[in-house]
């Protein structure tokens, strides 16, 4: 669940006196590191007193070069949060005015906001335009909620130069028939991977086995404290840039840097060659984001774990579990179930609640948000009901490494009890 997520609909008071389990562990995972952070808070004020530098020092360097050790892409860029780090691939990418980004329908709204926020590039003369990159909304595939391919060739147009797969979740989109679409019209495949560090994806090409993040041109982390891993409050990210970008890669990974330095090419503090903004990472953020990197991979084996005996506790019900696809595997950023109607919704969330179990907003459908419904926001919708389904269907079930066995169990007794 996104950081913006209000938890509201969580607040009704267990009917049983049993402790209440959070929607999302990360205040647990800042509590069990608690030792290891105050450790870290002293060793980085030091030596940030000694360099006389808070951002882009040794820590962001090493949590760079462990994120394109782990993710095997050409360069990792710290940035300051996950749109920042959406923001800088539409924006590097230097696309023109006019230009289309095709977008899943059902998606957190950064994602679409990121491609209006992004400057254009004239082609000719390099003049930056405001405004000229329009989100293209498509629909998602019915079983794994990730960007729909039929969908995508039906938003083509002219002025299509790039597709921002959502690995919506924590699964990965089907990324081999998109990239053959992509290169067969010459696009930009970004990977939105903010909700899937950790997830896999087997190329039935070749299968070689792709991180999320390593697959498509570029790839965008969140490191923000809800996700799979994530930095000690502050807000954090990460931009990949893959050698699918061929011959720009080298300019692309000075630019990149630039760009989250206020435009900075080279080490006079006041000279800005070229465009840029403050998204530079703090070196506690990179410090923890570093620590919590070793532990990503039994992290997320526990969270596939706890979805399992969900799957099994749900078997012979009217509720759908997660689907995930062959070749794939799930990060379980979220863990949410399809009710069979509004009511069945609705039923399911007040006994959790009356269990003691906190119970999620979901994701709502990104064109139907005012901004986009009244016209105020460049866009075009080309397909969005199953997008509507879903987000009118789903409950976010709690699923965090942190979850004590009682917990796992109470969960699972709920979900078994589902008509
Ligand atoms: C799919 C998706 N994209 C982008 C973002 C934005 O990331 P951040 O909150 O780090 O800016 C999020 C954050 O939740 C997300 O879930």
């Amino acid at each position: 669940m996104s950081r913006s997520a209000s938890y509201a609909t969580a607040a009704a008071a267990p009917s049983e006196a049993r402790p209440l389990i959070p929607a999302q562990g990360n205040g647990r995972r800042l509590l069990q590191r608690l030792n290891a952070l105050q450790q870290e808070v002293a060793e980085v004020v030091e030596e940030a007193v000694e360099s006389g530098s808070h951002t882009n020092g040794p820590r962001v360097q090493a949590l760079e070069e462990a994120f394109k050790t782990y993710l095997q892409v050409a360069d990792a860029i710290a940035v300051n949060s996950g749109s920042s780090a959406l923001r800088a691939a539409c924006e590097l990418l230097r696309l023109p005015p006019g230009t289309e980004v095709i977008v899943p329908a059902y998606t957190f709204i950064m994602t679409a906001y990121a491609v209006n926020d992004a400057f254009a590039f004239e082609p000719q003369s390099g003049a930056l335009a405001k405004g000229g990159l329009i989100p293209v909304f498509v629909d998602i595939d019915p079983q794994t909620y990730t960007i729909d391919l039929a969908s995508v060739r039906e938003a083509l147009s002219e002025r299509t130069r790039a597709i921002i797969a959502v690995h919506m979740l924590g699964q990965m989109a089907d990324m081999r028939p998109l990239l053959d679409l992509a290169d067969e019209h010459q696009l930009f495949v970004i990977e939105d991977a903010a909700q899937a560090h950790g997830a896999t994806y087997t190329d039935p090409q070749t299968n070689h086995i792709y991180q999320a993040g390593s697959m498509g041109d570029c790839g965008c982390f969140s490191l923000s404290d809800v996700k799979n891993i994530g930095s000690m409050g502050n807000d954090a990210g990460l931009l990949t840039l893959t050698t699918r970008l061929g011959s720009r890669l080298p300019a692309l990974t000075a630019e990149a840097r630039a760009w989250r330095n206020t435009g900075r090419l080279g080490r006079h503090r006041y000279e800005h060659q070229t465009w840029g903004i403050r998204a530079r990472m703090d070196e506690y953020s990179a410090s923890e984001c570093l620590a919590q990197l070793r532990y990503l991979d039994s992290w997320v084996s526990r969270r596939q774990q706890i979805a399992a005996r969900y799957n099994t506790a749900l078997a012979g019900t009217s509720f759908t579990p997660p689907y995930t696809a062959p070749g794939r595997t799930h990060a379980f950023f979220n863990y949410m179930v399809k009710a069979p109607t509004l009511e069945a919704r609705r039923l399911l969330e007040s006994r959790l609640r009356a269990a003691g179990i906190q119970v999620a907003d979901t994701y709502s459908v990104v064109p139907d948000q005012p901004l986009y419904r009244q016209g105020s926001l460049p866009c075009r919708i080309v397909a969005a009901e199953r997008a509507r389904e879903v987000a009118r269907l789903l409950v976010a079930i709690p699923c965090y490494p942190e979850l004590g066995e009682e917990e796992v169990a109470r969960i699972e007794e709920v979900l078994s009890r589902c008509p």
